[in-house]
């Protein structure tokens, strides 16, 4: 295996390290991941249905999407984390809000509207006599876009706190009616041609390609969607691969981070690509979050000034401490990361 590109130790620390002095936004979706556990051998058949009733006995929130890589940015202690979304006037919305603060996570300039639903992913995990099941999610979501004077409420905000930040992650989350819209979109990428020296990182599920003059992070099946949804992501072969995301690189102006799960990541900058493994991990695994941690970690690095190079070999050590967190998006603190520095350099002058 190559050195994560070439990578020292040192080198390593000095970008950690340097994390205390940037101040980095995330503008996008948020949601909430909420876990409800219910002690089943407690249920007792209802009298009014002919059904056996989840007790809750405990419940557990997290950050999810944008919340979740404000939460990775935290962990990875960024000087300050500021998030820029909207949220409805609802229960979750406050619990979200609260989540977030509690990690150090400015929530301010978050925009509270009634005419939102906060999205939220409830979880209800069952538990038997001597087993575990989890029931069907309950979502909360949007049923419809959001609304022009919020659009451009969200925007303003992103505005006005733009001086006072070195790198803008964007999370677009939502397949439909998430707050990364079109003229949304539009506005950022106006802000990322206006200030090339501050780095703007985005990460979209469905519209990868319509982003202009910002870092890209989508993976296989995300960078394909920009090109050919029909495709099986499977099927693509390596310099298939390399010349999307020359493509890409090509369209922004900037660096794509086309990542590849167990394959690490594909880094197309500087008129040229290279393939960067993943850093080592030990089963079991849990991959839910990878994205977020990767994201976090490129975006703490790239401002902190590490080259491409260096910026994904960090991600890819963040993300692989995260998947070994079970049952958790998990997150991956400076400690984290080089101990897995540690691990993949004794992997590799093992015989
Ligand atoms: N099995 C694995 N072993 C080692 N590293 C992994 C593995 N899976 C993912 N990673 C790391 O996580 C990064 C992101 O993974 P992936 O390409 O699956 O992103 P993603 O699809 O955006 O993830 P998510 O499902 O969280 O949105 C990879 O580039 C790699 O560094
Ligand atoms: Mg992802």
């Amino acid at each position: 295996m190559r050195a994560p590109a070439d990578l020292s130790k040192e080198r390593l620390e000095g970008i950690l390290a340097q994390a205390a002095h940037l101040r980095i936004g995330v503008v996008g979706d948020l949601a909430l991941d909420a876990y409800w556990h219910a002690d089943m051998t407690r249920s007792v058949l209802s009298r009014e249905t002919p059904h056996f009733p989840r007790p809750i006995i405990r419940e557990a929130f997290s950050g999810g999407a944008g919340a979740n890589v404000a939460n990775n940015l935290a962990t990875l202690r960024v000087g300050r984390v500021v998030a820029f979304s909207v949220l409805g006037q609802d229960w979750r919305g406050d619990i979200l809000s609260g989540v977030m603060a509690a990690s150090g996570i400015d929530t301010s300039p978050i925009i509270v509207s009634s005419q939102r639903s906060t999205t939220a992913y409830i979880k209800p995990l069952l538990t038997g006599y001597d087993s575990q099941q989890e029931d069907a999610r309950l979502d909360f979501e949007n049923d419809r876009p959001l609304d022009p004077a919020l659009e451009n409420a969200l925007i303003d905000t992103v505005l006005r706190h733009l001086p006072d930040l070195d790198a803008l992650l964007i999370t677009d989350q939502m397949d439909s009616n998430g707050v990364i819209t079109a003229p949304v979109r539009e506005a950022l990428n106006d802000l990322a041609a206006a200030h090339p020296a501050k780095y703007f990182v985005v990460d979209s599920r469905r519209r990868i390609g319509l982003f202009r003059d910002m870092i890209l992070k989508p993976n296989r099946m995300e960078a394909l969607s920009a090109f050919d949804p029909a495709r099986k992501p499977q099927t693509i072969a390596r310099d298939e691969l390399a010349r999307i995301g020359t493509t890409l690189s090509a369209q922004t102006n900037r660096p794509v981070f086309l990542t590849l799960s167990e394959d690490g990541v594909l880094v197309c900058a500087e008129g040229t690509h290279r393939y960067l493994p993943a850093a080592p991990v030990r089963p079991p695994l849990d991959p839910v979050g990878a994205g977020d941690a990767f994201i976090a970690a490129l975006a703490v690095a790239l401002a902190g000034k590490a080259t491409s190079w260096e910026a994904g070999a960090v991600a890819n050590l963040a993300a692989a401490v995260t998947i070994e967190k079970l049952n958790q998006t998990g997150s991956a603190s400076p400690a984290e990361i080089l101990a897995r520095y540690d691990l993949l350099q004794a992997r590799r002058s093992a015989p």
